[in-house]
């Protein structure tokens, strides 16, 4: 290290520490990145600037940098490529995870990671909570789950499980953000009558994420859903509803659909345990409404809505 960089790295370890976010340029990294920069210092790496897969590039940034709080956005979602990808979906979800563990504990950094309903078997009849035993039934799911044990490796972990994202900024879209630009455009929409979801606002999930921080709530595993659960048939006739137009909804099951890998039938979360521990997730028929509200024009924007939510989410 030269002169020069070893005194701007002694200068900045008197600054207040920063938020480091990485796989920022996802559906919820960009909303992350957005709100965590509105409210204090930040850097955002996307995969272009930091693959995680680069084990030692990880340790060396996150050594330079020092940040009090690791927030990792990044994953391989694709759930059905990973039944043949499978070394990809597990060095992504789960050994990237034990790399920025074990960076966060050399600078005694948090970690935040995602994860996600699909470790469950999708067999309950009821909300699952947090206590339930995980019982994945695909290769992306049993990466998740791994991703979550080596996040817990940092002492100061959250593992917030999400599901059905929707409401990112631009680049990406979830099924429900889908579901929205067909119904618009009057295309029919197929939807399916046996899989119940508790979809999650992408702007709900940072918010709580900064609360939780905000607050030092107990470290640990939360669910981080909108409250409540619906087929994705009832969140299609809700889009409907709420959009006020006329759609035609074609009801389909997972066994036409004939998907390579399975999926849970049931993923309603319980998140009374987040609720508790500062943020009350609003509903998901709530989010859905300002979902739609931030796509018009005229309609209030999202980020500073957030950046709102969490103040008073403060003690
Ligand atoms: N989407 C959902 O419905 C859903 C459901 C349950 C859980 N989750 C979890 O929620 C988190 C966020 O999901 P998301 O929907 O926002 O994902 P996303 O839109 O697919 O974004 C993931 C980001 O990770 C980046 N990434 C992948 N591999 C990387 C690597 N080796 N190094 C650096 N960056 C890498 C991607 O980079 P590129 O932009 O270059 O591809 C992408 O920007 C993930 O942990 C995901 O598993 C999502």
């Amino acid at each position: 290290m030269t002169a020069c960089a070893a005194a701007a790295r002694a200068n900045r370890k008197s600054e207040p520490r920063l938020v480091l976010i990485v796989g920022a340029a996802g559906q919820l990294g960009e909303v992350t990145a957005a709100l965590f920069a509105r409210r204090g210092p930040t850097r955002s790496l996307t995969r272009a600037e930091l693959d995680l897969t680069n084990h030692g590039r990880v340790l060396e940034i996150v050594d330079d940098l020092r940040p009090s709080t690791i927030i990792n956005c990044s994953g391989y979602n694709q759930v059905d490529a990973a039944e043949d990808e499978y070394i990809a979906a597990i060095e992504a979800n789960a050994f990237v995870v034990r790399s920025l563990a074990k960076a966060a504990n050399r600078v005694g950094a948090g970690l935040v990671h995602y994860s996600t309903d699909f470790v469950f078997d999708g067999d309950a009849s009821t909300p699952y909570r947090e206590t339930d035993r995980p019982n994945p039934r695909s290769v992306y799911a049993a990466s998740k789950l791994m991703g979550e044990w080596f996040a817990a490796d940092a002492p100061q972990h959250y593992v917030l499980r999400v599901e059905s994202l929707f409401g990112g900024l631009t680049r990406r879209k979830g099924s429900l953000d889908r579901m929205i630009d067909a119904i618009q455009a009057g295309q029919p929409v197929r939807a399916f009558t046996d899989r119940v979801v508790s979809p999650s606002y992408v702007w709900d999930i940072a918010i709580a994420t900064a609360t939780l921080l905000a607050r030092h709530a107990p470290a640990g595993l939360y669910h981080c859903v909108n409250s409540g659960s619906a087929t994705w048939y009832a969140v299609a006739e809700e889009i409907q509803r709420q959009l006020q137009v006329e759609a035609t909804l074609e009801p389909s099951t997972m066994q036409v659909a004939a998907l390579k890998a399975a999926r849970p039938r049931y993923c309603a979360l319980a998140n009374d345990k987040l609720s508790a521990a500062g943020y009350p997730m609003p509903t998901w028929q709530d989010a859905l409404s300002r979902a739609i509200a931030a796509r018009q024009p005229s309609g209030q924007d999202a980020l500073t809505m957030a950046d709102d939510c969490v103040t008073a989410s403060l003690p």
